[in-house]
């Protein structure tokens, strides 16, 4: 197994640099080290490093959507954007609703070997929200699914949820909600608001979410069940999870990177690319999505990286997919966001990166403390580097980035998972 030394790198970007030996896939030695002679040399110069990404909400879109993205490319995209594991959403064609199609994308994952893959098993049979899933089979195939999720669709039928979180319990899982009553937004297509009205898009409202997340936090503490909501995007869902929390439900949530940084002012574009769901909302939402990831009622930031075709995107809004790449970008809005903002230092940053993510999802191996003997899943950042984004450039093979052309803070330098080097200055090793 190869040796390598970081050399001169600010843990969680405290204190003086030390130089970290990496062997054997673990963290072998922290200090002042003299570099064995047969060792890999990543000069850090100073520069940040945390532990590896974990994302929880990512779309890989293989099986049936190779032509946006695959398993191989959509890891090549996580490894260069600072992560180590990451959950492959169940909406792929076929539907990840049984072993067989979570095996074969956790097969792929190892074979690829960038970033671990764990696949999200589908909660309803064909994401249709009528009858549950085979849960248990899919929990004990060798992919070991610990989160199901139907999203891109919400579970809307409350005896339906119910009876997810009371099998989810019994198997020691969680159940990720797409938190979106489906009445309240038939035909929606923007946050529903005077901008949307004035230009003509109809109105997804905020009460959608709201009640859908009220109801299943009522839902999992009576079934003594784990939920986590999917990307939070309103201040009344973050007032919910609030007293959800101050009641000891075991509740926990999510925000995007485009969540914490856009506004329903992109509408006036009219570019799909801005179309997602749930939509961009208005700027008091942002703010308090923010505070809330700082004070820890939003648990985590996940990416809800959704790449679609270029013939599902350049075309009308109405008729575009909703969804934009995440995974390169995430860490920079973060900063952007959150540590520009004074919101968050790089502590913070790991935690809602890296630690908590890896908890909710129950990776032992994931988000843990920079110290010898843990794994060697970390990340190295130049705080201090500026990028441009092109959506051509980026690893997906689709290019819809809402952040064309943008200037944005914080460069991964590089990535490791279990010692082995995955990306490095921009480039898959
Ligand atoms: O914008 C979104 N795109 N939201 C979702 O919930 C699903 C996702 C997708 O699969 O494209």
């Amino acid at each position: 197994m190869s040796t390598t030394v970081i050399r001169g790198a600010r843990l969680y970007g405290d204190g003086d640099p030390v130089d970290v030996l990496v062997a054997d896939g673990i963290i072998a030695e922290i200090g002042h080290l003299a570099v064995p002679g047969d060792a890999e040399v990543i000069d850090a110069g100073g520069q940040v490093l945390l532990p590896g990404f974990v994302d929880l909400h990512t779309h890989l879109r293989e099986p049936g959507r190779e032509d946006a993205e695959t398993v191989e490319t959509g890891s090549a995209a996580a490894a260069l954007g600072g992560y180590t594991a990451v959950f492959a959403m169940a909406n792929t064609d076929p539907v990840a609703d049984n072993a067989l199609v979570v095996e074969h994308v956790w097969r792929r994952g190892r074979e690829i070997g960038l970033v671990d893959v764990h696949p999200v098993g589908a909660v309803t049979v064909g994401l249709r929200g009528e009858r549950l899933a085979e849960m248990g089979t899919m929990a004990k195939s060798v992919a070991g699914v610990r989160i199901f999720s139907d999203d891109g669709h919400c579970v809307a039928d409350p005896l339906v949820m119910r009876r997810a979180l009371e099998y989810s319990t019994a198997l020691g899982t969680v159940i990720a909600q797409h938190a979106e009553e489906p009445r309240l937004t038939a035909g929606a297509q923007a946050h529903e608001g005077e901008r949307a009205s004035r230009l003509g898009y109809a109105g997804w409202p905020a009460s959608a979410e709201e009640s859908i997340v009220a109801r299943d936090c009522v839902l999992a503490r009576h079934a003594g069940a784990r939920l986590h909501v999917c990307h939070v995007s309103t201040t009344g869902t973050v007032d919910v999870l609030s007293w959800a929390k101050g009641l000891g439900i075991d509740v926990s949530a999510e925000v995007t990177p485009h969540h914490l940084l856009l506004t329903d002012e992109r509408l006036e574009t009219y570019d799909p690319v801005n179309k997602v769901n749930p939509p961009l909302r208005s700027e008091p939402d942002v703010d308090r999505l923010r505070q809330a990831l700082a004070d820890g009622v939003l648990d985590c930031v996940a990416t809800d990286h959704a790449p679609h075709a270029a013939q599902d995107k350049d075309c009308e809004w109405q008729a575009a997919r909703p969804g934009m790449l995440g995974l390169q970008t995430a860490l920079s809005i973060v900063v952007e966001t959150m540590v520009r903002t004074g919101l968050l230092d790089w502590r913070g940053v790991a935690r809602v990166m890296s630690e908590r993510p890896a908890e909710i999802a129950g990776l032992p191996d994931q988000g843990r403390p920079l110290a010898v003997g843990e794994p060697a899943n970390v990340v190295l950042v130049d705080p201090d580097a500026e990028w441009t984004v092109r959506g051509a450039e980026l690893a997906s093979i689709a290019a819809n980035t809402p952040y064309e052309g943008m200037r944005l803070p914080a460069v991964v330098s590089a990535t490791l998972l279990r010692g082995r080097i995955t990306s490095r200055e921009g480039k898959i090793v």
